[in-house]
């Protein structure tokens, strides 16, 4: 029954709204209000060796290494413990530095991508510890991690990834708190990301309901040959994530870059042809995102603006999206959910295979 359509034209499309109510579900029964902290008994690890671990290494391919960037920023700010993210496919060929007291973490939907298994064989190899964040359950990297929070996702169809992605997110603000509060992260902070996560399906909910907006916004952007996406720190990760939608599905050309590096190159290539799609959270660097919103426009880039409710855009020329504001550190997962819809109606309007793209695979299993 689930992987019907259910009403819905393509699976991409059901997986997109089926997130806020897949979200609560992986949410039950991991909030731990008393200790302001996430339950996570599948890590299988005591608090005293959660506490020992003095940096952590985000390992994943496609999307999930575009999340994993996302989840290491996450701890980075939550846990203030050093995190990163690398593609799985580049560390096991890199004779890698396995230190051990490093928690390493294997991030994939289907659990059997081949150059993410082999990374985790290989920290294993040389003693490391690696947990997994996983979809399907007892698939080969979740067996072979030696612990892992299952992400609950259900079934994914669509080989472009959506609800699998917002899982690993949540994800890893579950592991950034529960490291968190056994690093650095006072209780009231704890208390604060709790409430943040059970806002989350509520306000994706919010999100789906305005599809019609973000639709439009789509189609406007098919007749492009090439796109950019931009965002700052917690925004940038966002914007490799959906610029990578974006070409799986519409075999547009789509490249992300960090605002700030705007001037220091892709400004050249800015026209009339080549739209941008910013993503200008209402953080402390709102009034330098805008500056380089300003910058496109002045130069003929069409715009389309990814934003919070507070945010001014004054004289700004652009199509708008406004998504509802959490934690400042939980905002990137919220972000993330227009990029799914405006990737899924420019492909729609260009009348491409959505579930099924072209040259790619819902799983790598081969190297
Ligand atoms: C393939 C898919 C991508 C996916 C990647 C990792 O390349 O086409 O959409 O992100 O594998 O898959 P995983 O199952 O490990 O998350």
């Amino acid at each position: 029954e689930e992987l019907e359509l259910a009403g819905h034209d393509h699976f991409m499309h059901k997986e997109i709204h089926e997130q806020p109510s897949s979200v609560e579900r992986m949410l039950g029964g991991r909030l731990d209000d008393r200790f302001g902290s996430a339950r996570l008994d599948g890590l299988r690890m005591e608090l005293r060796e959660l506490r020992g671990f003095r940096r952590v290494k985000v390992l994943g391919c496609g999307s999930a290494y575009y999340v994993g960037q996302l989840g290491a920023t996450l701890i980075e700010d939550l846990a203030r413990v050093p995190a990163d993210a690398e593609p799985a496919s580049e560390f096991r060929y890199r004779n890698p530095v396995i230190e051990p007291d490093t928690l390493y973490v294997a991030v994939s939907q289907s659990g059997e991508t081949a150059d993410t298994l082999f990374a985790v064989r290989e920290i294993q190899r040389k003693g490391g510890r690696v947990v997994g964040l996983v979809n399907v359950v007892g698939s080969s990297i979740a067996r072979q991690c030696d612990g892992g929070i299952y992400l609950h996702a259900g079934p994914e169809v669509s080989v472009a990834s959506t609800k699998a992605l917002t899982h690993m997110a949540v994800g890893f603000a579950l592991l950034a708190l529960a490291l968190g509060r056994v690093h650095d992260l006072s209780h009231a902070d704890g208390a604060r990301i709790l409430a943040g996560l059970q806002a989350l399906p509520g306000q994706i909910a919010e999100i789906l309901a305005d599809e019609e907006t973000i639709a439009e916004a789509g189609r406007r952007l098919a007749d492009a040959r090439s796109l950019f996406f931009i965002g700052r720190v917690r925004g940038y990760p966002v914007a490799r994530e959906a610029a990578q939608k974006f070409k799986e599905i519409t075999y547009r050309h789509a490249e992300a870059y960090p605002s700030s590096e705007l001037k220091h190159g892709p400004l050249a290539l800015i026209d009339a042809d080549l739209p941008t799609v910013a993503v200008v959270p209402d953080d402390d660097l709102v009034e330098r995102n805008l500056a380089a919103a300003h910058e496109i426009r002045a130069r003929g880039g069409r715009l389309t603006v990814i934003t919070h409710p507070g945010v001014d855009l004054g004289d700004l020329e652009a199509d708008r999206i406004t998504v509802p504001r959490n934690e400042r550190e939980l905002d990137p997962i919220l972000l993330t959910i227009p990029t799914q819809l405006l990737a899924y109606h420019a492909a729609r309007a260009l009348g491409e295979d959505i579930d099924r793209p072209r040259n790619l695979a819902k799983s790598v299993t081969v190297e």
